[in-house]
């Protein structure tokens, strides 16, 4: 039987091309690996071990906590808290970002996740994952505004897939490359290296029951998609929503396609759906290492400078003419209304 590539070997080829390295990265990456699994194997048991359903409390944001929510996000705090190469943590289910206690050595990375995505998902045996993004801090102690980074500095973006089979899918600007853990040896098998997303594709993915609340452009899009071999590309597209967006996203990176969740007049107050630094930020990155383009619409992604630990943005990512196209769209729009528009898409063409 032929050994594939382990994610542990990929990590130390990764780190011998930079001779100061000191291995510390390497090691925190072990330690994300090893809380995905952990995860997993929850994930796995479900309703056996009394995983599903709710808790009794809500997130700092207002929404219904899950029970898997709660034991992933300690899962990943259990895992990376110790070891001695994290300053701080931040999460979706914590307000406030998590310092290394005082008796715990610190490193000089910071590490925010989503620790369950796609939580509607999880009592209906649906794909969930967990979503992660590394940063370099330059602080002993450092506070949300050290957190605040633009998501272009970001050093790793990752997520796991709690699919059929449990999958880790990283970048750490060197390509997008997807690991399939193997349950028989408890390691993740490098499976798909140098993801590169179609630069065309016939499928989107986006919340449809929002269709009256969208913006001009993307309604623009979706009737044009929708008008099939009469429409610009004269040829029939479909629509895949799983509502978990490691999901939805894992296929856009396996065969193109574009996912959305724009912005829209019952979400503008909160500035969007998605939540910048640990869901757009780590997906975006992925993404731009595919191949594809990541946008809120108006802008790169990866360009904009965070605001607080959850703020929320538009997201519109996928393949290159997809997302060219669409941004076609918001440029004409923000022509019309005097918007600001950075994201130049002949850039793209
Ligand atoms: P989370 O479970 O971490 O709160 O994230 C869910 C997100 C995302 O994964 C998905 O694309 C989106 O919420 C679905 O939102 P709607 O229920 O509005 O469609
Ligand atoms: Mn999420
Ligand atoms: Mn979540």
């Amino acid at each position: 039987m032929q050994l594939g590539t382990p994610l542990s070997q990929y990590l130390i080829e990764e780190q011998r091309l930079y001779p100061e390295a000191t291995g510390s990265f390497t090691l925190l990456m072990n330690d994300i690996a090893l809380a995905c699994k952990t995860i997993s194997a929850a994930v796995r048991k479900g309703a056996l071990v009394d995983v599903l359903g709710n808790a009794e409390t809500d997130n700092c944001q207002g929404e219904q906590q899950k029970k898997l929510d709660i034991i992933a996000n300690d899962l990943f705090i259990k895992n990376n808290i110790w070891r001695g190469h994290i300053a701080a943590m931040a999460s979706e289910e914590m307000e406030e970002v998590f310092p290394i206690p005082e008796d715990k050595p610190r490193g000089k990375y910071l590490l925010v996740f989503d620790p369950l995505d796609g939580s509607s998902n999880i009592d209906v045996d649906g794909p969930i994952g967990t979503i992660f993004s590394i940063m370099r801090s330059d602080k002993e102690h450092p506070t949300e505004e050290d957190f605040l980074q633009e998501g272009v500095k970001q050093v790793c973006a990752g997520y796991c897939l709690y699919g059929p089979a449990t999958m880790i899918v990283i970048s750490i600007g060197h390509g997008t490359h997807a690991f399939t853990l193997d349950p028989d040896i408890g390691e993740f098998i490098l499976t798909h290296k140098d993801i590169q997303i179609p630069a065309t594709s016939a499928e989107y993915s986006i919340n449809h029951a929002n269709r009256v609340k969208w913006e001009k452009p993307m309604l623009e899009y979706v009737q044009d998609r929708e008008a099939g071999v009469d429409g610009k590309k004269g040829k029939r597209y479909t629509m895949r929503w799983v509502g978990a967006m490691v999901m939805d996203v894992h296929r856009i990176l396996m065969r193109g396609g574009m996912f959305a969740y724009p912005i829209d007049e019952g979400i503008r107050a909160k500035g969007g759906r998605l939540r910048l630094m640990y869901e757009a930020n780590p997906i975006s990155f992925l993404v731009e290492q595919a191949g594809g383009i990541a946008t809120t619409g108006y802008e790169r992604i990866l360009d904009i400078k965070p605001s607080k630990l959850h703020q929320r943005i538009p997201v519109i990512i996928g393949s290159k003419e997809e997302v060219t196209d669409i941004l076609d769209y918001h440029k004409a729009f923000a022509a019309e209304h005097d918007l600001k528009f950075t994201h130049e898409c002949k850039l793209y063409k």
